[in-house]
């Protein structure tokens, strides 16, 4: 039996390549289910993406539930201009067979949480963390069922992709960030100053889509989507890839490198919205909670994501 998960995701380019990757791991992944949240775009189109991914993925085993329709206290941040207007760049959209489940994303968390053996699941965040810090205040006792959240989100030494100072996933719910960093838990977070090192490359790129399966061609044209925003900076050196980092992470873990550290999100200033403080130096009153991933190595993440999607044999 392979590590338990749970994903919260906000479909989204990067979080449909995060899925297509977790998906193929059949043997390594046990997915326990899929929760999904507002944020790259609105709570039904996440929730019906998460469906139309799962099903490229041929994984219609794995229960989707949606979330939360809005951020605790603010009014929706939607990021489009990244993910078009689907949220799935140019992938051909139609509805998908089964949708999700009638339980929200928040009763689902909690109650698998709950019936689990102590420190057993990961939660993999890769969207805003409403859901994730709605449960653990609804139910503060589902820490104990967790190993570790480890999620995409925060920027210290890259500086910011939606401010200045802020990373999107961060910024769209700062409150939330600042419950779940501050909530006890072991954090394992992926900021810019990692992704921003896993490039999709056009020889990446070109790999992924040689694996020729239907997850696999699927998962170059997103790649693709994202490689042509003139947002994302030159085609050669290729977009950043966000949020399949954490789930290389649980397939590879020496593909990263992180520090010890405690961090605190801004939520009152406009400027700096969002901003994840990271601190390094331990002190008695900041417990040093959260692994900060400070160096990924692009090409074994890429190998990883070209070696899984490759256990997929179907051809489309
Ligand atoms: C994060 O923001 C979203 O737009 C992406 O899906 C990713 O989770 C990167 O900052
Ligand atoms: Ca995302």
């Amino acid at each position: 039996m392979g590590r338990r998960l749970i994903i919260d995701c906000d479909p989204g380019v990067d979080d449909a390549v995060m899925l297509l990757l977790a998906c193929a791991a059949r043997d390594a992944l046990d997915i326990a289910g899929i929760t999904t949240v507002a944020g790259n775009v609105g709570a039904a189109l996440t929730a019906r993406n998460a469906c139309i991914v799962r099903g490229i993925a041929a994984r219609e085993d794995i229960p989707v539930f949606a979330g939360c329709t809005r951020p605790l206290r603010r009014a929706p941040v939607e990021a489009g201009h990244f993910h078009g207007e689907s949220g799935l760049g140019d992938l051909p959209i139609s509805a998908p067979r089964h949708g999700p489940e009638p339980r929200h994303a928040v009763d689902f968390i909690v109650a698998t949480l709950l019936a689990a053996a102590p420190a057993s699941v990961t939660l993999v965040a890769t969207g805003p963390l409403t859901n994730v810090a709605t449960a653990l205040a609804r139910e503060p006792v589902i820490r104990r069922g967790l190993r570790e959240i480890a999620l995409m989100g925060g920027a210290r030494s890259e500086g910011g992709n939606i401010t200045a100072s802020s990373e999107y996933n961060i910024h769209a719910d700062p409150d939330a960030a600042q419950a779940v960093f501050g909530s006890g838990c072991t954090v394992v977070a992926f900021g810019l100053d990692a992704t921003h090192q896993v490039r999709a490359t056009p020889a990446r790129v070109d790999a992924v889509r040689a694996v020729g399966s239907r997850a696999a061609l699927a998962a170059a044209e997103l790649l693709e989507f994202s490689n042509a925003l003139p947002a994302n900076g030159p085609r050669a050196q290729g977009a950043p890839l966000h949020d399949p980092c954490p789930i290389v992470w649980l397939l590879r873990p020496e593909a990263f490198r992180f520090r010890p550290c405690h961090v605190d999100v801004e939520t009152a200033s406009p400027l700096t919205l969002g901003h994840t403080a990271v601190e390094f130096r331990a002190a008695p009153q900041r417990p040093q909670n959260v692994l900060w991933a400070v160096a990924a190595d692009g090409d074994a993440v890429f190998d990883v994501l070209t070696a899984s999607l490759a256990q997929d044999s179907r051809r489309p």
